[in-house]
């Protein structure tokens, strides 16, 4: 099966309950069904289940940002999977950087919540990417490559789990590395997931990050093994959101 294509949207702490109207606008924009991929937004935890009410039978998926490694128990504070599921997400990013640099999770942790997405039933999205240092002591494919090998659990399929590589110092800045260096990462991830899972990896879904807009979908959406974007501040409006989406029309 070849990678379905995905256009992720990641609101971070922003949005409030007004923001349904984005949603709205954003279940409206996608309803002629003339786009080829899927479309999710990952709104915080306590909007999930009234946008994922409203989206309902539509085109647009709503998924979280992070979830607890456990299914239930004594964790003051945090979500499980689980209940992500029973409040009707479809997805749940683990591994972003920010949660991995502000948390201080590790890859181990991400592979714990990754597999508790699976038993859930949910679809990780995997967060993968290099700092800037990093890239440029030229250590970028060797960090991502570590990255993905401690966080992707067992349980990945192609079905149930998403990469989403995005180098740290293009998330927000409005830089973001050449759509050969894009390339050469991707395809060393797929090669990675490859050794991994064996050919059945190459269903697996890659999307690049890190100030994707309307005016570079196109472009970066067309390098090799590229199969879509998670997307921060350029998704928090619908129009904004949609432009992106019309890499895919
Ligand atoms: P950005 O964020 O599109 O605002 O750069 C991407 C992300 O953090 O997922």
């Amino acid at each position: 099966m070849p990678p379905k294509s995905l256009a992720a949207g990641n609101w971070k702490m922003h949005g409030t309950l007004a923001s349904l109207q984005e949603i709205e606008s954003l279940v409206q924009a996608t309803s002629d069904n003339k786009h080829s991929c899927d479309v999710l937004i990952c709104p915080s935890f306590i909007y999930i289940a009234a946008f994922a009410e409203r989206t309902k039978g539509t085109n647009v998926m709503i998924g979280a940002q992070d979830c607890h490694a456990h299914a239930s128990g004594a964790h003051t504070g945090d979500v499980s999977a689980n209940q992500l599921a029973d409040v009707g997400a479809s997805h749940v990013i683990v591994g972003h950087s920010e949660r991995r640099a502000d948390h201080t999770e590790t890859s181990e942790q991400v592979h714990a919540k990754a597999a508790a997405v699976h038993e859930a039933g949910l679809i990780s999205i995997v967060c993968v990417g290099e700092t800037e240092s990093e890239r440029d002591a030229s250590k970028a494919e060797a960090v991502v490559t570590g990255q993905i090998i401690a966080s992707v659990p067992d349980s990945a399929t192609p079905e149930n789990t998403v990469i989403a590589y995005e180098p740290v110092w293009a998330i927000g800045t409005g830089r973001t590395p050449t759509v050969k260096d894009v390339a050469d990462m991707h395809d060393s991830i797929r090669a990675t997931l490859i050794e991994q899972f064996g050919q059945a990896a190459n269903g697996f879904s890659i999307l690049y990050g890190g100030s994707v807009k309307p005016a570079n979908a196109k472009e970066l959406m067309s390098a090799s093994n590229v199969n879509g974007a998670l997307v921060g501040g350029a998704s928090l409006k619908a129009e904004d959101f949609n432009g992106i989406i019309d890499a895919y029309r």
